[in-house]
């Protein structure tokens, strides 16, 4: 959106001499600034930078002037409020909130402190911090997700719009999202790349139009559809239109990074916060003006996009240059692997998983025993390239090779027979009658073991086995 002058003013003489010296200190700096949207409308360094004494990130800088180095979502959002807004109340936003837990334990204990700081922060957020009046340098630089700043506010929009030009053209480009969804444990970027439609966008890059004001799939670009085309971009069609969204999450009706996955309702409270609200949950999703208790407050619910509304405003984007019926297509398949996925490893993975703590055969630490780091992997880094893969869209190797073939090959030749040596064999069999047995495609495997039980119980009489060998032979 654009920004209103008649609301907020810009252009603060003091900068003159930031300019005046920067342009000569740090002039990479300066000329990005100078070439990008800003320096072209008269935005400078202290409409941005600027701080009040006694703010709890201000800095005297240079003798003469309090500034901040850091300009957070807050300071942007003098400015940008509709997109500061957006952005706040996002899963983006809560990325920190995840390091606590499992995953916490595994970086902080199991690895150790130092790898957290310049591994996980990284792309989900420091808690910055100030020490003698300095940001202290164990918690900046950083430019993560969810990153906690001085004044409270949360996260960087620098995670995307990188200093100093800021720029739309570079934040709609698939690899500013691949900075942190890529690699082996969130392989968006390499599942994209893999795709027909990162394909097309590679084949297709300078008639994307990346630069043009307005970018309208299917309207200013046809190509193909990035990440952000996806889940932030416009639409607008005969059958509907999407504004731009800072929201990423919106348009999502699964979550396809857990265990186990589950398929999510988008709820929006009147303060502007939104949760994604298991819809087989224990508690039934709300409904608009239902009041809910969160974190000891109470909160209205405004509005409920469930499952099929969510999935409606993906579609339209597919339908800028798809028919509704591909689009369709694209769901029941993408249903019916995640379904495959949940049911028939996941489910009975987790299942197992968690008896074998309750009954004691597990420690309660996590990642002391190898089942643990079977299983994480078989889940976080298997289980999620398989859903990514189709997801982001169609990608054979992802959904295939690095998804269920692994999902599938760890589990009857990593995970069960280490089930086995853990529970012992009489434990082991009930698990198996009980969480594996009945879950839908897992017969082959039982069929197979009872052959092999009932010919490991007669073995073949020495007559019968070199008669066996001569029809081999004469075949
Ligand atoms: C996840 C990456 C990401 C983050 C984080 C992000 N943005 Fe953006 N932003 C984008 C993309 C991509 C576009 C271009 C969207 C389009 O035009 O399709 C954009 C566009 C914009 C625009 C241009 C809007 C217009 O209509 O011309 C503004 C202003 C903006 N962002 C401000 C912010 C602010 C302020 C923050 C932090 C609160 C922020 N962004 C955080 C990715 C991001
Ligand atoms: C007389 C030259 C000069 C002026 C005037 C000046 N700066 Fe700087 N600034 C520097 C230099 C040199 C650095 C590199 C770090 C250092 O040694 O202070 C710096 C660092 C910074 C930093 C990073 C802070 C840090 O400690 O690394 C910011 C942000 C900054 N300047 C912004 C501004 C703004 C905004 C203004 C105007 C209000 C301004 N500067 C005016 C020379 C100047
Ligand atoms: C649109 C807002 C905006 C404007 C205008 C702006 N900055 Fe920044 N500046 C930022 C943001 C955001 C950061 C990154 C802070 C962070 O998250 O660590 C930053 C970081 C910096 C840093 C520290 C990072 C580094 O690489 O050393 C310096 C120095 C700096 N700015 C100087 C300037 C100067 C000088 C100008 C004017 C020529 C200027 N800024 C204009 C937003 C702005
Ligand atoms: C003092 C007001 C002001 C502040 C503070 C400010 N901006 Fe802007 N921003 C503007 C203006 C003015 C424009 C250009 C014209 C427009 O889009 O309305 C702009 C344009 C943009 C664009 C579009 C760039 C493009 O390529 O067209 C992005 C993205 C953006 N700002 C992000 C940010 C971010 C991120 C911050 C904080 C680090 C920030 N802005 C701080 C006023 C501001
Ligand atoms: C390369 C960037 C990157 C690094 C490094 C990283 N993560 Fe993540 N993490 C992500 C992304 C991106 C997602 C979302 C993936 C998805 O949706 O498939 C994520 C998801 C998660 C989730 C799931 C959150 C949820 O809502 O279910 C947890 C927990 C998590 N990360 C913790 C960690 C911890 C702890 C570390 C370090 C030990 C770490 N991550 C390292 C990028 C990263
Ligand atoms: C600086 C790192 C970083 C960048 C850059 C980034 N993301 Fe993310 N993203 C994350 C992390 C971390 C999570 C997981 C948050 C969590 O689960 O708590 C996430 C989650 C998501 C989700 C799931 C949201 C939900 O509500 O479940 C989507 C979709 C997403 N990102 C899309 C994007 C797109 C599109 C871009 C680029 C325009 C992008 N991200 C850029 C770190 C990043
Ligand atoms: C053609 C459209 C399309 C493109 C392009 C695309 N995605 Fe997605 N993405 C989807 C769909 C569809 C889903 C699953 C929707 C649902 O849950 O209903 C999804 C889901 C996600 C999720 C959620 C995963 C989770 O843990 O629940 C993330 C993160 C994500 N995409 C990031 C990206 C990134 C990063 C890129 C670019 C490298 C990208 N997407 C490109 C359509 C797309
Ligand atoms: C900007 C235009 C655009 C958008 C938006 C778009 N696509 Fe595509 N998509 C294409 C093009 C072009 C192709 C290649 C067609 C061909 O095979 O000749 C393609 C190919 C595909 C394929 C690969 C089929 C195959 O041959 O393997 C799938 C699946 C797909 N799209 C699904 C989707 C879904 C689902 C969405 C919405 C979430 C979507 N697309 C959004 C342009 C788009």
């Amino acid at each position: 959106m654009k920004v209103d002058p008649d609301k907020v003013s810009w252009g603060s003489p003091k900068a003159k001499r930031c300019k005046g010296c920067h342009r000569h200190e740090t002039p990479g700096l300066y000329y990005e600034w100078r070439q990008g949207a800003h320096g072209k409308a008269g935005v400078n360094c202290y409409d941005c930078h600027r701080a009040e004494k006694g703010d709890p990130d201000a800095i005297r800088h240079k003798k003469s002037f309090d500034i901040a180095i850091i300009v957070t979502p807050k300071d942007c959002g003098r400015c940008h409020e509709h997109e500061a807004n957006q952005f706040r109340n996002s899963h983006h936003a809560r990325a920190v909130a995840i390091l606590d837990g499992l995953e916490n334990h595994l970086g902080k204990v199991v690895v150790g402190e130092a790898a957290v700081n310049s591994g996980c922060v990284v792309c989900h957020g420091s808690t910055v911090k100030m020490k003698d009046g300095k940001l202290d340098p164990a918690t900046w630089p950083n430019t993560g997700i969810a990153r906690v700043n001085l004044d409270g506010s949360i996260g960087s929009c620098s995670a995307c719009h990188t200093r100093h030009r800021f720029s739309k053209a570079q934040a709609r480009q698939p690899v500013t999202c691949g900075r942190c969804h890529s690699g082996d444990h969130q392989p968006q970027l390499e599942s994209y790349n893999s795709s027909k439609h990162g394909m097309l966008f590679a084949a297709n890059r300078e008639k994307m139009n990346l630069e043009s004001d307005r970018w309208i799939a299917g309207k200013d670009y046809y190509d193909a559809p990035t990440c952000t085309t996806c889940h932030m971009g416009e639409v607008d069609i005969a059958s509907g239109r999407l504004e731009v969204t800072h929201d990423v999450g919106e348009r999502l009706s699964w979550n396809l990074r857990g265990e186990v996955s589950e398929k999510y309702a988008l709820v929006v409270y009147e303060n502007g916060a939104r949760e994604n609200w298991p819809e087989d949950g224990e508690e039934d999703v709300p409904e608009e003006g239902d009041e809910v208790e969160r974190n000891g407050k109470t909160l209205t619910v405004e509005q409920v996009l469930d499952v099929e509304a969510r999935r409606e405003k993906m579609t339209l984007v597919c339908m800028s240059c798809h028919s509704e019926k591909w689009a369709q297509a694209f769901y029941t398949q993408l249903d019916r692997l995640v379904e495959l996925y949940n049911d028939k490893f996941a489910k009975p993975g987790l299942a197992i998983m968690n008896e074998l703590k309750e009954s004691g055969r597990l420690t309660r630490q996590d990642f002391d025993e190898r089942l643990e780091w079977i299983w994480y992997e078989l889940w976080r880094k298997a289980g999620r390239s398989a859903r990514s893969g189709w997801a982001m869209t169609a990608s054979a190797e992802y959904t295939w090779w690095q998804g269920m073939y692994e999902v599938g090959k760890r589990f009857y030749s990593r995970f069960l027979p280490e089930v086995k040596k853990v529970a012992g064999n009489e434990l082991y069999q009930e698990l198996l009658d009980k969480h594996v047995k009945d879950a839908e495609g897992q017969e082959w495997f039982f069929e197979a073991r009872k052959i092999l039980a009932s010919l490991n119980k007669a073995p073949p009489k020495k007559n019968d086995a070199q008669k066996q060998q001569q029809g081999t032979g004469q075949q």
